[in-house]
């Protein structure tokens, strides 16, 4: 068994969903579970986070419909609505809610006749210029929205572009826009994710949508998750499967990219890209190795990633053996350091995870 292992902790889902529950005074929670769940399984994200939350967020009817078929009933939000027209009967048929965040989205409501009443929320483009209607065709398409037959106009949303920066002069603006707009209609709005949770506590409206901080991952680059009171839930580790002693002077992995500057220890660990483990890692990415004292010491990487294995110097770690347990991330590297690192986010290092990693829930 070759020992390349991603824990996945349910019960530490359940605690961030308590913790963004706590900062959003009353509104929904519609746990963002798109892309596999973050990488975590979207069963098991959703399993996870059945009773603690009010709904979940998926980015296409795919992902719904794999949570209908795992027997979750719980209100489903399409994020970025419907693609077409059999889609959206489909989603109509699923008892999903619907985004609608452009014109011809709401052409094909009113063309399309749906076997269910759907629920709409109209998306505003308030400034990040993604998605989103144009705040100058709300109003009409509001109008239109509320012609349709089987079409409730439940809200207005819109997504924050800088909400975790350290500058942020957008989100003001755009949450007062999307507040205006829903107030103009009589309607509520929705706008948070996991930084304006945090951040802006005013912006929760009806519903909040967290994504990352439910994986244990600060939104922000000034603020570790655990500073945020944020619970590990994906810990990625492997174990030592080789040590080598390279002279100074020589060099190490791919490309010969490291290279000894005094006698080196170099343990080759089983853990590489083919694994999700990110290829552009450079040398001095920190991992953890656990001793055979039962302590956990730094290490860092050395050389390049392969496919399937890594190689890190543990020279100042003289107790390091074949077979220790390295962790990339998890408890003792914060997925988010790994991500700076790598000049990433751990939003991408989540969702990049191979299946080939043993998964062990809990
Ligand atoms: C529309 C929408 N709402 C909420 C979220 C959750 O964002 P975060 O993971 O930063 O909390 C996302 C994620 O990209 C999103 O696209």
């Amino acid at each position: 068994m070759r020992g390349t292992r991603l824990e996945l902790r349910s019960e530490s889902l359940r605690i961030n969903a308590r913790r963004a529950r706590a900062l959003s005074a009353g509104a929904e929670l519609f746990a963002m579970v798109k892309a596999d769940g973050y990488g975590h399984g979207l069963r098991f994200a959703a399993q996870s986070l059945r009773d603690d939350v009010d709904g979940f967020g998926v980015a296409m009817l795919d992902e719904a419909l794999q949570l209908r078929s795992d027997g979750v009933d719980a209100p489903l939000l399409l994020l970025e609505g419907v693609f077409d027209a059999a889609e959206l009967v489909e989603a109509a048929g699923a008892g999903c809610e619907l985004i609608v965040h452009s014109e011809w989205q709401v052409e094909l409501l009113e063309k399309t006749s749906l076997p269910a009443p759907v629920r709409v929320w109209l998306k505003l483009d308030t400034g990040m210029h993604r998605l989103g209607v144009p705040l100058t065709a709300v109003d009409a398409l509001a109008v239109r929205l509320r012609a349709c037959g089987q079409v409730s106009l439940v809200g207005m949303v819109s997504h924050f572009a800088c909400a975790d920066m350290l500058q942020d002069a957008l989100s003001m603006l755009q949450l007062q826009r999307v507040r205006d707009a829903a107030a103009r209609h009589g309607v509520p709005f929705s706008a948070a994710n996991s930084a304006a949770i945090f951040r802006y506590p005013e912006s929760a409206g009806s519903r909040v949508r967290p994504g990352i901080m439910l994986y244990g991952s600060s939104p922000f680059p000034d603020r570790t998750a655990a500073e945020l009171g944020l619970a590990v839930t994906h810990r990625l580790s492997a174990p030592i499967i080789a040590i080598n002693e390279v002279p100074a002077g020589d060099s190490v992995g791919y490309g010969s990219s490291w290279q000894a500057v005094r006698d080196s220890r170099i343990a080759v660990v089983a853990i590489g890209y083919g694994d999700g483990y990110p290829r552009h890692a450079p040398s001095a990415t920190p991992v953890s190795v656990m001793n055979a004292d039962n302590s956990w010491r730094r290490a860092a990487l050395a050389g390049r990633v392969s496919m399937d294995m890594i190689t890190i110097d543990v020279t100042d770690l003289p107790l390091t053996r074949i077979g220790d347990r390295v962790e990339l991330w998890g408890d003792q590297v914060s997925v988010d350091e790994v991500a700076q690192h790598c000049g990433t986010i751990s939003y991408e290092l989540f969702c990049r995870m191979t299946a080939r990693p043993e998964r062990i829930t809990s």
